[in-house]
Protein backbone atom coordinates (compact mmCIF):
# COMPACT_ATOMS: atom_id res chain seq x y z
CA UNK A 1 0.00 0.00 0.00
CA UNK A 2 1.45 3.09 -0.55
CA UNK A 3 1.71 5.78 2.02
CA UNK A 4 -0.60 7.41 3.49
CA UNK A 5 -1.09 11.23 3.84
CA UNK A 6 -4.03 12.73 6.34
CA UNK A 7 -5.97 15.94 5.90
CA UNK A 8 -8.62 17.61 7.84
CA UNK A 9 -12.17 18.55 6.09
CA UNK A 10 -14.31 21.44 7.06
CA UNK A 11 -17.80 20.20 7.03
CA UNK A 12 -21.26 21.38 8.47
CA UNK A 13 -22.54 19.43 11.18
CA UNK A 14 -25.76 18.33 9.22
CA UNK A 15 -24.50 17.23 6.36
CA UNK A 16 -21.84 15.29 8.63
CA UNK A 17 -24.29 13.54 10.44
CA UNK A 18 -26.29 12.40 7.23
CA UNK A 19 -23.31 11.42 6.02
CA UNK A 20 -22.03 8.91 8.74
CA UNK A 21 -25.71 7.58 9.09
CA UNK A 22 -25.40 6.97 5.30
CA UNK A 23 -22.04 5.06 5.53
CA UNK A 24 -22.95 3.73 8.95
CA UNK A 25 -26.17 1.87 6.67
CA UNK A 26 -23.59 1.08 3.62
CA UNK A 27 -21.60 -0.70 6.29
CA UNK A 28 -18.33 1.29 6.06
CA UNK A 29 -15.93 0.53 9.12
CA UNK A 30 -15.21 4.67 9.07
CA UNK A 31 -15.22 8.10 7.08
CA UNK A 32 -11.59 7.45 5.36
CA UNK A 33 -12.67 4.34 3.84
CA UNK A 34 -16.49 5.74 2.68
CA UNK A 35 -14.42 8.96 1.50
CA UNK A 36 -11.92 6.84 0.11
CA UNK A 37 -14.26 5.16 -1.87
CA UNK A 38 -15.76 8.43 -2.96
CA UNK A 39 -12.82 9.51 -4.44
CA UNK A 40 -12.17 6.51 -6.34
CA UNK A 41 -15.10 6.64 -8.37
CA UNK A 42 -14.96 10.07 -9.07
CA UNK A 43 -11.54 9.69 -10.81
CA UNK A 44 -13.03 6.62 -12.39
CA UNK A 45 -15.88 8.70 -13.83
CA UNK A 46 -13.40 11.19 -14.93
CA UNK A 47 -10.97 8.97 -16.71
CA UNK A 48 -13.73 7.13 -18.52
CA UNK A 49 -15.54 10.71 -19.26
CA UNK A 50 -12.15 12.21 -20.94
CA UNK A 51 -9.86 8.27 -21.88
CA UNK A 52 -9.57 7.74 -25.80
CA UNK A 53 -11.95 5.55 -27.24
CA UNK A 54 -9.26 2.83 -27.28
CA UNK A 55 -7.92 2.59 -23.77
CA UNK A 56 -8.61 -0.43 -22.09
CA UNK A 57 -11.51 -0.65 -19.74
CA UNK A 58 -13.10 -3.37 -17.37
CA UNK A 59 -17.24 -4.22 -18.05
CA UNK A 60 -19.24 -6.25 -16.97
CA UNK A 61 -22.90 -6.28 -18.74
CA UNK A 62 -26.31 -8.01 -16.90
CA UNK A 63 -28.81 -9.28 -19.51
CA UNK A 64 -32.19 -10.38 -18.91
CA UNK A 65 -33.65 -12.14 -21.30
CA UNK A 66 -36.69 -14.68 -22.54
CA UNK A 67 -35.63 -17.82 -22.74
CA UNK A 68 -38.21 -18.51 -25.82
CA UNK A 69 -37.10 -15.53 -27.47
CA UNK A 70 -36.80 -17.04 -31.07
CA UNK A 71 -33.10 -17.42 -32.44
CA UNK A 72 -31.97 -14.78 -29.77
CA UNK A 73 -29.59 -16.95 -28.53
CA UNK A 74 -28.08 -17.86 -31.39
CA UNK A 75 -27.86 -13.77 -32.41
CA UNK A 76 -26.01 -13.50 -28.48
CA UNK A 77 -23.37 -15.87 -29.52
CA UNK A 78 -22.65 -15.23 -32.67
CA UNK A 79 -22.08 -11.41 -31.50
CA UNK A 80 -19.87 -12.86 -28.61
CA UNK A 81 -18.11 -15.02 -31.13
CA UNK A 82 -17.64 -11.86 -33.18
CA UNK A 83 -15.89 -9.91 -30.37
CA UNK A 84 -14.23 -13.53 -28.56
CA UNK A 85 -10.91 -10.84 -28.09
CA UNK A 86 -13.60 -8.86 -25.81
CA UNK A 87 -15.35 -11.53 -23.89
CA UNK A 88 -13.50 -12.75 -20.55
CA UNK A 89 -16.12 -14.84 -19.22
CA UNK A 90 -19.73 -15.65 -19.12
CA UNK A 91 -22.33 -16.63 -16.63
CA UNK A 92 -25.72 -18.00 -17.63
CA UNK A 93 -28.10 -18.53 -14.78
CA UNK A 94 -31.61 -20.00 -15.75
CA UNK A 95 -33.79 -17.99 -13.95
CA UNK A 96 -36.96 -19.71 -14.00
CA UNK A 97 -39.01 -21.08 -17.05
CA UNK A 98 -38.94 -18.51 -19.01
CA UNK A 99 -36.12 -16.59 -18.10
CA UNK A 100 -32.08 -16.14 -18.52
CA UNK A 101 -29.48 -13.88 -16.84
CA UNK A 102 -26.31 -13.87 -18.34
CA UNK A 103 -23.41 -11.73 -16.96
CA UNK A 104 -20.84 -11.44 -19.51
CA UNK A 105 -17.17 -10.05 -18.31
CA UNK A 106 -15.44 -7.70 -20.43
CA UNK A 107 -11.64 -6.07 -21.05
CA UNK A 108 -10.66 -3.91 -24.12
CA UNK A 109 -11.29 -1.09 -26.14
CA UNK A 110 -13.78 1.23 -24.29
CA UNK A 111 -15.39 2.05 -27.51
CA UNK A 112 -16.11 -1.91 -28.52
CA UNK A 113 -17.36 -2.66 -25.18
CA UNK A 114 -19.48 0.03 -25.61
CA UNK A 115 -20.75 -1.18 -28.99
CA UNK A 116 -20.93 -4.54 -28.13
CA UNK A 117 -22.84 -4.15 -25.25
CA UNK A 118 -25.50 -2.08 -27.27
CA UNK A 119 -25.78 -4.50 -30.08
CA UNK A 120 -26.41 -7.54 -27.18
CA UNK A 121 -28.89 -4.97 -25.14
CA UNK A 122 -30.92 -4.12 -28.10
CA UNK A 123 -31.52 -7.78 -29.38
CA UNK A 124 -35.34 -8.05 -29.66
CA UNK A 125 -36.28 -10.67 -26.39
CA UNK A 126 -33.79 -8.94 -24.14
CA UNK A 127 -35.63 -7.69 -21.38
CA UNK A 128 -33.51 -5.47 -19.27
CA UNK A 129 -29.64 -4.76 -18.97
CA UNK A 130 -27.34 -2.76 -18.15
CA UNK A 131 -23.12 -1.84 -18.42
CA UNK A 132 -21.15 -1.32 -16.00
CA UNK A 133 -17.61 -0.15 -17.08
CA UNK A 134 -14.42 0.50 -14.54
CA UNK A 135 -10.98 0.71 -14.53
CA UNK A 136 -8.41 -1.60 -12.83
CA UNK A 137 -7.57 -0.10 -10.01
CA UNK A 138 -3.52 1.21 -10.85
CA UNK A 139 -5.46 3.08 -13.45
CA UNK A 140 -7.82 5.06 -11.39
CA UNK A 141 -4.68 6.90 -9.85
CA UNK A 142 -2.56 8.22 -12.22
CA UNK A 143 -0.35 11.61 -11.36
CA UNK A 144 -1.38 12.81 -14.81
CA UNK A 145 -4.94 13.42 -13.81
CA UNK A 146 -4.41 14.45 -10.53
CA UNK A 147 -2.03 16.74 -11.00
CA UNK A 148 -2.85 18.42 -14.18
CA UNK A 149 -5.80 20.46 -13.86
CA UNK A 150 -8.17 19.12 -17.05
CA UNK A 151 -7.78 15.46 -16.93
CA UNK A 152 -6.63 14.54 -20.38
CA UNK A 153 -5.96 11.75 -22.03
CA UNK A 154 -2.64 9.29 -22.36
CA UNK A 155 -0.79 5.95 -22.08
CA UNK A 156 -0.22 3.74 -19.56
CA UNK A 157 2.56 1.78 -19.01
CA UNK A 158 2.44 -1.61 -19.14
NI1 LIG B 1 -31.05 -20.16 -19.36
Amino acid sequence: MSDLSRFGVSVEEELLQSFDQLIAIQGYANRSEALRDLMRDALVKSRLETSPENSEVLGSLTLVYDHHASELNDKMNELQHDHHDLVVSVLHVHVSHDDCMEVIVLRGAVRQIRTLADALLSLKGVKHGRLFVTLAARQMVSRDVVSNGHARSHKHDK
